[in-house]
């Protein structure tokens, strides 16, 4: 794993910005995969700012998500799919159409996980952007995850309902479940660029660097990607 550590959470989002910029630059039509929470808040807004300014153009990208809340979509302000528009797409030039998430409200979850599936198979990530949870979920793949599980419904920790609940009004507002794509379909993107910034990702940090590669910490199964890069900031990286 290549380790990039910045001084703080601006330096780690300009340095993302820099590998998504050359993915894009490279290949006009990459796929990307993309992920939710404060963490890519930073890098999307280089991405915002650099097409604004630049022209860098999305036209032809297509992107694919890693995980939404069961019961949510676009009509709610807590969903992953409005999170994206509203923070990344709209400031780009992607068409809607070629961007893609779970439908949290999809009828038949089991049928909907497998669209994901075979999306997923024809989609393969040029390059998966990564956050990290603080027990080391990637995702919401939750420690005990089998590495070989790809889009399934998961049932959420107690750490993650309280972690992402400062998004909510109240804690009972978080969903308990949610669809995520699998360790096995992130292990498939190409390169893999994983953020993280503030100490408390710091254990989950080591884990992902340093610590054995086990299930109870699905971060760690990154270690055996062949590409993919861990930018942070000295805070996360204070265990290394
Ligand atoms: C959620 C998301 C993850 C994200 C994690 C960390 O659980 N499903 O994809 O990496 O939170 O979030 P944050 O970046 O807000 O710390």
């Amino acid at each position: 794993m290549n380790v990039i550590v910045t001084k703080d959470y601006q330096e780690m989002s300009m340095k993302a910005f820099e590998l998504v910029k050359k993915v894009v630059t490279e290949n006009p039509s990459a796929v990307l995969g993309l992920a939710t929470g404060s963490t890519p808040l930073g890098l999307y807004g280089e991405m915002a700012r650099d097409h604004r300014e630049n022209g860098t153009s999305y036209r032809d990208v297509k992107t694919v998500n890693l995980d939404e809340y069961e019961g949510l979509d676009v009509t709610s302000d807590q969903s992953y799919v409005y999170f994206m528009r509203e923070n990344l797409f709209r400031h780009l030039d992607i068409d809607l159409k070629n961007t893609n998430i779970e439908n949290g409200r999809a009828q038949d979850p089991e049928k909907e996980c497998a669209r994901y599936n075979a999306l997923l198979e024809v989609m393969r990530q040029d390059l998966q952007v990564l956050g990290i949870g603080s027990n080391g979920h990637i995702a919401f793949n939750e420690p005990g995850t089998p590495f070989d599980a790809q889009t399934h419904v998961v049932e959420l920790t107690e750490s993650t309902i309280k972690d992402n609940s400062r998004l909510f009004a109240r804690i009972e507002d978080v969903p308990r479940r949610a669809f995520t794509m699998g360790p096995k379909n992130i292990m498939n993107a190409k390169k893999i660029l994983i953020l993280a910034n503030g100490a408390n990702k710091a254990k989950a940090v080591y884990g992902l660097v340093k610590g054995e590669v086990t299930e109870q910490l699905p971060a760690s199964v990154l270690q055996r990607h062949p590409d993919c890069t861990l930018v942070c900031d000295e805070a996360a990286a204070s265990l290394l």
